[in-house]
């Protein structure tokens, strides 16, 4: 039994459709209680600010968000005794609010884009004494991945290596945190950003405006390690979009448009990296018989190039988007 629900965070590593030489795994983030991958850094940024001393249970946070920090900090705020006001684009899924509400968050809608939002936050923190996490510049967000997410993956994959780890950036707390784990275990393994085709900010140093949820927030933010990373893909939100569609048609993988996107790419890292002559088992039957058997099978299937990426939230908060329809 767990003493709370902030005990409970975490997510499977499961393998998805791969092209023949290689496999993919995705972490399914959207297994997490409060629904994302931002469960992690919210309750490692509360947690870092009570050590510090800067909150107790009580006190008023404020956040400006797309939505799934917000989530997340609300189920860490209702968890742990905190007042929360969370500010947000108008222009996010009605779902986020909802739910936020039903944490019961404080939510102020605002025009424009996450700039805006940044700026309302700070004005909310100046005025009311609410203390804001700053999911963009707070080190406690990768370090949050650092100690979670990449652990997780380092058991999940049970001794095989690692050859590339890919994952959408929004504040960078994913790809910097879980990356600089899993080079320190994997120093070859290849990083790769992913952002969206229309604010590719990391390809082309130009912000533009596209319709992507958590993913490509117009900036470089202070917590990316631009460093880290070997490539970077861009995807069209269509194509985002009719890949979660395949994954929840075709692989019972409920996911949203971030995780459509990361499919995407990680499947192009695994066509570019595949070795199509080597036999990798294609389903994980087959994979639990070579376990079973001889151990020469198992270095065989060991030698396939496998790609780790992260898909950081479920599809259901996107059903009112019509991408499912
Ligand atoms: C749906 C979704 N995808 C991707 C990301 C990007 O994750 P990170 O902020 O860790 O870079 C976020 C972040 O809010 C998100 O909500």
């Amino acid at each position: 039994m767990k003493d709370s629900v902030l005990d409970a965070v975490g997510s499977p590593l499961v393998r998805t459709a791969s092209p023949e030489g290689a496999t993919v795994a995705a972490k399914l983030e959207g297994f997490n209680p409060g629904g994302s991958a931002k469960d992690r850094p919210a309750r490692e940024m509360v947690a870092a600010a009570e050590r510090a001393g800067e909150i107790s249970p009580g006190d008023r946070l404020v956040e400006p968000t797309s939505g799934n920090t917000g989530i997340g900090l609300a189920v860490v705020a209702a968890a742990r005794g905190y007042d929360l006001t969370i500010v947000m684009p108008a222009s996010k899924s009605p779902e986020r609010r909802q739910l936020l509400r039903a944490y019961g968050a404080d939510l102020e809608l605002v025009d424009g884009d996450m700039d805006d939002a940044r700026e309302r936050a700070a004005e909310i923190a100046a005025s009311d004494g609410a203390v804001e996490m700053g999911q963009f510049e707070n080190p406690a967000n990768a370090e949050a991945h650092y100690r979670t997410t990449a652990e997780e993956i380092l058991e999940q994959v049970e001794g095989r290596e690692i050859d590339a780890f890919v994952a959408g950036v929004g504040t960078g707390g994913t790809i910097t945190g879980t990356a600089t784990r899993l080079r320190e275990a994997f120093p070859e393994m290849e990083v790769v950003a992913v952002e969206p085709e229309r604010n590719s900010v990391l390809s082309t140093g130009e912000s533009g405006d596209d319709d992507y949820q958590g993913m490509g927030p117009g900036f470089v933010s202070d917590v990316l390690d631009v460093d880290l990373l070997d490539s970077v893909e861009t995807v069209a939100l269509d194509d985002a979009e009719r890949e979660a569609r395949r994954l929840a048609r075709e692989e019972g993988v409920l996911v949203g448009q971030s995780s459509g996107a990361a499919s995407v790419a990680a499947r192009r890292v695994a066509e570019r990296i595949a070795q199509p002559h080597l036999d990798c088992p294609e389903a994980p039957d087959e994979f639990e018989e070579m376990l079973a058997s001889d151990g020469g099978a198992l270095d065989g299937y060991d030698d396939c190039p496998l790609v780790v990426t992260v898909f950081p939230d479920s599809g259901e908060r996107y059903l009112s988007t019509g991408m499912f329809d």
